[in-house]
């Protein structure tokens, strides 16, 4: 099996000729009304998402503010699928038919886009998965059962995602390590001063999120690896919050093991990726076992396939991994460096608006925005985000309130919830503004 469509040498896909995102307009970068004097336009960027000119059932225009928990699709996507269903749906690397080579050339095409977005220098080193948290199990199970022993330390943080945690946990309970947790201080960053105390303890995996999905923290995810490294430790980072909303270079980070969602970055659910060296890849043994992942298979042994298919058992989500290729070409051709800066922005305003017309309000979270991605945990006070949540779907904005999958940072910040506001390419003023007014509609029903 050999992936023939390759990387060319200006990071573009083949056939799509457009610029990396950010770069300085060509003709064809002008003509895009999403972009108006290098900046995203999202109220044009909304009109491609279908179901943003939807209302809920009181009759209220939707307005959704919980693209952390997972991203609406464009009609870019929704196509790639439909065309999928529709022109070619056949198995890949199996078909010596017209249909299942077009769908093995286009999942295999979806792989190099994919690689090209984070822009790591094999496609042969995307292993494509469910999720996030389906690449971090891979992972613990396939190289952290082979490289973990007795009384080995795992580093994390107390800002992870229960995906990021709950892996390790049953990892180190069967081989008797450790885990060690890197501190937060009260706003929500991380204490380096306490991560190189604990890299004395040579741990043997560093393990943290790039941005928190609860606190929208941006952690400083090159120097972390650097330290982690010196220390002697792999790094894996989970990128499920980071892939859809900064530029992702893993080649610049320099980590060991790189994960994020599809369905977070535009892409159709039960599509991800891991990302790891290629010579991890190679030395570690296979996770899930079946059909695709084998070259040979006898009664009694069988030998594994070449990376990345050896850890792609089974028929795979092939429409969700095209449709992730068409979500990466079209955040390309967006620019994630517009992207950044159009959260940014969102974050600048947001967070002194929400200040100024609810004085009351808790605000959660690094209040500085350089350090920090579109997501804004709150909560009004005397009422649990729960009622906050139901009551602000009333007005038609949808929020995520509970913990967020980050019960232990909810218990270090001392809070039992929070109600959670969340951005993405499509999200303008004019939706914070309604979430300001449903908070005051909240407040009015409580009579807080
Ligand atoms: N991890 C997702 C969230 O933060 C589900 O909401």
């Amino acid at each position: 099996m050999t992936i023939t469509a390759r990387p060319d040498a200006s990071g573009n896909p083949p056939g799509t000729g457009a610029p990396e995102g950010g770069s300085p307009a060509g003709p064809a970068a002008t003509a895009d009304p999403r972009i108006r004097d290098g900046c995203l336009v999202p109220e044009v960027i909304r009109a491609e998402f279908p179901i943003l000119a939807t209302a809920t059932s009181t009759g209220k225009p939707l307005v959704y503010l919980d693209s952390a928990s997972t991203s609406q699709k464009p009609q870019a996507v929704i196509d790639a699928l439909d065309t999928y269903y529709r022109e070619y749906n056949a198995n890949v690397h199996r078909g010596i038919y017209e249909i299942g080579e077009r769908s093995t050339a286009a999942y295999e095409a979806a792989r190099v886009k994919v690689a090209r977005f984070i822009n790591a220098p094999d496609a042969h080193e995307i292993v494509f998965t469910r999720n996030a948290t389906e690449a971090i199990n891979l992972v613990a199970y396939a190289w952290g059962r082979q490289s973990i022993g007795r009384g080995d330390v795992i580093v994390l943080t107390e800002m992870e995602h229960h995906a990021n945690l709950v892996p390790w946990q049953l990892l180190v309970q069967e081989r008797d390590g450790d885990l060690e947790f890197i501190p937060i201080t009260d706003d929500g960053i991380l204490r380096l001063d306490v991560f190189e105390v604990l890299l004395r303890l040579r741990p043997k995996l560093v393990a943290f999120t790039h941005v928190s999905n609860t606190l929208g923290t941006i952690n400083p995810v090159a120097e972390m690896t650097r330290m982690a490294h010196e220390a002697g430790a792999l790094v894996l980072i989970d990128g499920a919050q980071a892939v859809p909303h900064v530029p992702v270079d893993v080649g610049a980070i320099d980590a060991d093991f790189y994960v994020f969602s599809g369905h977070k970055m535009l892409a159709p659910t039960g599509s991800g990726a891991l990302w790891a060296r290629r010579e991890l890849l190679e030395s570690m043994p296979p996770f899930l076992a079946g059909g695709e992942m084998i070259r040979e298979v006898h009664l009694r042994r069988s030998e594994w396939n070449e990376i990345p298919w050896k850890f792609e058992a089974g028929t795979p989500d092939i429409a969700a991994e095209i449709g992730l290729g068409a979500a990466a070409d079209y955040l390309r051709t967006l620019g994630m460096g517009r992207v950044r800066d159009h959260e940014r922005e969102l974050l600048e305003y947001a967070l002194p608006a929400l200040a100024a017309a609810h004085p009351d309000l808790a605000l959660y979270g690094p209040m500085d925005p350089a350090i920090r991605g579109g997501v804004v945990p709150f909560n009004v006070p005397g009422v649990h985000p729960h009622d906050v949540a139901q009551v602000l779907d009333r007005s038609g904005v949808a929020v995520r309130a509970g913990h967020h999958c980050t019960m232990p940072l909810h218990e270090r910040l001392d809070l039992p919830a929070t109600a959670r506001a969340s951005f993405n390419v499509y999200t303008t003023r004019t939706d914070i503004d309604a979430l300001i007014a449903g908070i005051a509609e909240v407040k009015r029903v409580f009579g807080v």
